[in-house]
């Protein structure tokens, strides 16, 4: 239901403007602008964890909106180097404008790229829904052919990933695995929660050994998954790699003791900080996660 209700253009008018929802979103969300986002990164960097920043929006329906969209994190490139934070980027290409122009949507990510490279920066690609994989996956490989500084999440549920890995190989590419948040049907993804947690662990393992090997650059478990990120960290040891091999990102509010705990251990760990207007498809995606996040949700109606 909270997938559907992500899905949604009527309720996505309405909820956001209820007081208490909004008041549930600041665990996730430091704030809706860009120095929330910057202050709460420098408070990060003081406890030892990096960041990665999103703007939230997706699904553009016209090239100006992407253009504004894509200049806002130009300006995030420059005051991340200003401030001297550690902090990356991650964009969704339906923020760039995939859904209208492919090619307008690879020029907007190709840019940025150029100046991130520039500043020494690193730009992610977030992967969305099934539908988007293949032109997501191809504008990676166009860009990856131009710039080193270009990573891209892989989603374990996908059944698809196992070969999507080896396809992206040759590459040297920065992967980062994620469970998934989609919805997807079972003819393409594993919906058994069991069955996602062995797909990430062997997807996992595959991507250390090809870091062993000379093939991957670098890669992250974005997760929330304690558990997961010691089983790899293992498998990596096991493969004679450090265990930091493994960088861990989780997003920011969720779990943040185990963060610092993996710091202590000494691992890399960055949180992802979401922030903007557009939060409400993204909120109601971090709610279905965890529906007991919907009980804190309605707390906040209580005074
Ligand atoms: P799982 O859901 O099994 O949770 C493990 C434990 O973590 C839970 O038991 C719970 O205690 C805690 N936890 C997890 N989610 C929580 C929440 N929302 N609130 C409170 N506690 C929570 N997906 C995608 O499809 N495309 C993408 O590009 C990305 N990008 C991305 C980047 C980063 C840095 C992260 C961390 C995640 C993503 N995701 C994503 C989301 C990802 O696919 C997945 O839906 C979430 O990470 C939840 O799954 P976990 O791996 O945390 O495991």
């Amino acid at each position: 239901m909270l997938l559907w209700a992500a899905r949604n253009p009527w309720l996505g008018q309405r909820v956001p403007r209820l007081r208490f929802v909004r008041r549930a979103v600041r665990r996730f969300m430091p704030g809706e602008r860009l120095t929330d986002a910057l202050d709460a990164a420098e408070a990060l960097r003081a406890r030892g964890l990096g960041s990665v920043f999103t703007f939230l929006g997706e699904n553009v329906t016209d090239l100006a909106a992407a253009r504004r969209v894509v200049d806002h994190y130009h300006e995030v490139l420059d005051q991340v180097a200003e401030r001297r934070l550690e902090t990356e980027i991650s964009v969704k290409l339906t923020h760039f404008g995939l859904d209208i122009d492919l090619d307008v949507a690879f020029e907007n990510l190709d840019g940025l790229a150029e100046h991130a490279a520039r500043l020494g920066n690193s730009v992610w690609i977030d992967m969305e829904g099934s539908a988007y994989t293949e032109d997501t996956i191809a504008l990676f490989e166009r860009s990856r052919a131009r710039h080193e500084n270009v990573g891209l999440c892989l989603q374990a549920y996908l059944r698809r990933t196992p070969t999507d890995v080896e396809r992206l190989l040759s590459l040297h590419p920065a992967i980062r695995l994620v469970k998934g948040a989609y919805d997807e049907p079972a003819a393409i993804a594993h919906r058994a929660r069991r069955d996602v947690d062995a797909a990430f662990v062997d997807l996992g393992t595959q991507l250390l050994r090809a870091m062993r090997d000379g093939h991957v650059a670098r890669f992250i478990a974005g997760t929330h998954d304690v558990a997961l990120v010691k089983r790899l960290a293992a498998a990596a040891e096991g493969l004679g790699l450090e265990r930091r091999a493994v960088e861990v990102q989780m997003l920011y509010g969720i779990r943040p003791a185990e963060q610092r705990r993996l710091v202590a251990e000494g691992f890399d760990v960055r949180a992802l900080i979401a922030y903007g207007e557009a939060w409400y498809s993204w909120y109601l995606r971090r709610l279905a996660e965890r529906p007991a996040n919907v009980l804190f949700a309605l707390r906040q109606l209580l005074p």
